[in-house]
């Protein structure tokens, strides 16, 4: 159970290397909002170019359908990649197509080849096997090598994941491989105590994780809008906030299960109420239990923890060994609501041990939030992909990779 590392590819000199990234960043306007996944890719980037290949580098961006579409062009990763990246990197128009092909041709040791967004080739996502393997065989012609870096992704049977690994000698990139390995840290021999913090809007997206973990963890704080459905599960008036009516007995039955288990379950005790969602509407912190009390009556919605509960919850993460925070607390985007994701991101930072910020929203929220990377133990590229990682699932994108 042990990845193919970079080192098991040999002299890369002279050779072409395809790399599969995760470029699958947030763009308003055609303008990339957060550039973090591009950084992540640059430590691989950099070993396979000093090794002395030219990189043919693949990602989605998205989830067109099958078929091109401009506002999901890897254009201005390509753009965005070569003002980080000391090396020089072209773009190509299309895929596997004419564009891509003559550029390759042309392609030298210690240049980057950008393609285009591989989901505008249903092949990618297809659920066929010999459809994907007819693409994995056009984006692996002519290359030496195949390096997987792309984390984000290693949860998706996909060509450019699972199939084209199979085709010529691959290896995991380095940020696939530290990803996995904090990952494992999380799963095996966890110092304690150990918390998990979930947020997010939907609580039906982390039932896999929440069942998987509970037997494993001491804590499982729980904000964001998620956290309506089990308060709705324990008989409190929520306003209009987010719930998921058909998760009520689920949650019940997870409640359940961690009393009988000695697990804590922690949930907020204050709330940010607005009159209606949006970055002026008016607000009150109520207690947990008074939420129908607010002037909003039952059109109020809560779209934040109150302020003792970021303090309760920033203490019970300072006093862990191992923390592992998925999806914001609240609508952290708008400012009257971005206190209590704020404050888990502060604390977290403050962890006298393992701090993991997973996902990609989480991650963009710390950056977006002015914290410095640095700070934390790790911030890992990948939502779903470590979401199923931590739920035990088997990850094809590994799994082809040797582990
Ligand atoms: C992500 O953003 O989590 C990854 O890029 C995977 O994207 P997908 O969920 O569209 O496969």
């Amino acid at each position: 159970m042990s990845l193919r590392t970079l080192e098991t590819l040999g002299d890369l000199s002279g050779k072409t290397v395809l790399v599969r990234c995760d470029f699958n960043v947030p763009l308003a306007d055609g303008v990339i909002t957060d550039d973090g996944r591009i950084r992540a890719s640059l430590a691989t980037l950099k070993r396979v170019l000093n090794a002395g290949a030219a990189i043919v580098a693949i990602s989605h961006l998205g989830r067109p359908d099958g078929a091109p579409e401009a506002q999901y062009s890897l254009a201005p990763v390509a753009a965005r990649l070569s003002e980080l990246i000391d090396a020089p990197v072209s773009f190509a128009r299309d895929t596997v197509g004419p564009d891509a092909t003559e550029r390759r041709g042309s392609l030298k040791p210690g240049e980057i080849l950008v393609l285009e967004n591989l989901r505008f080739d249903p092949r990618e996502t297809s659920s066929v096997e010999s459809e994907r393997a007819e693409f994995a065989g056009l984006l692996t012609a002519g290359v030496d090598a195949f390096v997987s870096d792309g984390f984000g992704v290693v949860h998706r049977k996909q060509a450019s994941v699972f199939d084209a690994a199979r085709l010529v000698p691959s290896a995991a990139g380095l940020l696939v491989a530290a990803e996995t390995d904090v990952l494992r840290r999380l799963t095996t021999d966890t110092q304690r105590p150990y918390t998990v913090v979930l947020g997010g809007s939907k609580v039906s997206d982390k039932l896999g994780v929440i069942e998987h973990l509970l037997p494993r963890v001491d804590r499982l704080l729980i904000g964001g809008g998620m956290v309506f459905t089990f308060l709705k599960a324990l008989g409190h008036n929520i306003g209009s906030s987010l719930c998921e009516l058909d998760r009520l007995d689920t949650v019940t039955q997870y409640l359940h299960t961690a009393a009988e288990l000695g697990v804590d379950i922690v949930l907020p005790t204050d709330i940010v109420v607005a009159s209606r969602f949006g970055a002026d509407a008016d607000t009150v912190v109520t207690a947990m239990d008074e939420m129908e009390e607010t002037p909003f009556g039952s059109s109020g919605l809560g779209l934040d923890i109150g302020p003792e509960t970021a303090e309760k919850f920033g203490s019970l993460i300072r006093s862990s060994k191992t923390v592992f925070w998925n999806g914001p607390m609240g609508v952290f985007e708008m400012d009257k609501f971005a206190a209590g994701t704020r404050a888990i991101a502060d604390a977290l930072t403050k962890v006298d041990g393992l701090g993991v910020v997973g996902g990609g929203d989480s991650a963009a929220a710390v950056r977006a939030l002015g914290f410095e990377e640095s700070a934390f133990g790790h911030i890992s590229t990948g939502g779903g992909a470590s979401l199923e990682f931590l739920e035990g699932k088997s990850l094809p994108g590994l799994e082809v990779l040797g582990w």
